[in-house]
């Protein structure tokens, strides 16, 4: 990478990427199961980052504290110049750190286009359950929200399933819908867990490419993933978690070299 940001450059001078997510000292227990053990690091804004390490590491765990859904037992999150420590999901979200969630039950019920519209924050209440009831009776006010949910179903390849249900996708195609609600919530940054986990090759790739578009414009990534074709070509940066701790950060090139981190985790 180019210098950027150094006192000679004083023509053209680009700014150093500030960092977006700084985590301190985070810690997680579970009863006497220390699941994150004061795990530290800081993402930058606009960069892809993956967490990598074997089973129990604690990577879903240190994922959901980042997110809100899981109370730190001590440390500090910050995101975007704000400390969200012990706030709620919903605090997180409305500054732009959004997970992205397994498709449950209920939305199975749903089409494709009606999963994204509930996912916009501010249409979940009785207003959108209401328009769904009538199916096709979109108020003037969710007309925008359904172009720009056309535009994200677009850009995952999916426009064409926008009225199918979500219960008839394939499994890869769900992940797909699931990144596109997280889309819909408008993300700064987006958390995920395993996002090609039980998908077939080629619809794996297909996500990946999806992840890398959206990096490519901007959005900040924090990815767990297990296939690490995936993690070397989608991030720029690699965490390395074992037993709860950081034990490794660096490319994936560098990491590949590191005895620790083959020991815990790539040697096998
Ligand atoms: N809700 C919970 N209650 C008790 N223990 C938990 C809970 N969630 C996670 N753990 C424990 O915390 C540790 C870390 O789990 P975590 O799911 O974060 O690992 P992981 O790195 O995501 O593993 P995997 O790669 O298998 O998904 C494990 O020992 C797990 O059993
Ligand atoms: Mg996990």
């Amino acid at each position: 990478m180019a210098e950027v940001g150094s006192a000679s450059s004083a023509v053209v001078s680009v700014a150093p990427r500030s960092s977006i997510l700084t985590i301190e000292g985070l810690r997680v227990t579970f009863g006497g199961v220390v699941a994150v053990d004061e795990l530290s690091f800081e993402i930058a804004d606009g960069t892809a980052v993956g967490l990598i390490g074997p089973n129990g590491a604690g990577k879903s765990t240190a994922l959901k504290a980042i997110g809100g859904e899981v109370k730190p037992t001590s440390g500090a999150i910050v995101f975007d110049g704000v400390d969200t420590t012990g706030r709620p999901t919903h605090t997180r979200a409305r500054h732009g750190l959004i997970r992205t969630f397994q498709l449950g039950g209920e939305f199975a019920r749903l089409t494709v286009m009606e999963n994204l519209l509930v996912a916009v924050p501010g249409m979940r209440g009785r207003s959108i359950w209401g328009a769904l009831a009538g199916r096709r009776w979109w108020g003037a006010d969710q007309a925008s929200e359904v172009r720009r949910a056309r535009a994200v179903l677009s850009r995952l390849d999916l426009l064409d399933k926008e009225d199918s249900y979500a219960s008839e996708l394939s499994g890869g195609q769900r992940k797909l819908v699931e990144i596109g609600r997280a889309l819909m919530a408008r993300p700064k940054m987006l958390l995920l867990d395993e996002p090609m986990a039980g998908v077939n090759r080629s619809l794996a790739r297909h996500i990946e490419d999806a992840l890398n578009n959206l990096r490519h414009e901007g959005l900040t990534l924090l990815l767990v993933e297990h296939e690490l074709g995936s993690v070397e070509r989608l991030c720029d940066r690699v965490i390395v978690m074992a037993q709860g701790r950081q034990i490794a950060d660096g490319d994936m090139g560098q990491l590949r070299s590191r005895r620790e981190v083959l020991d815990a985790y790539l040697g096998g």
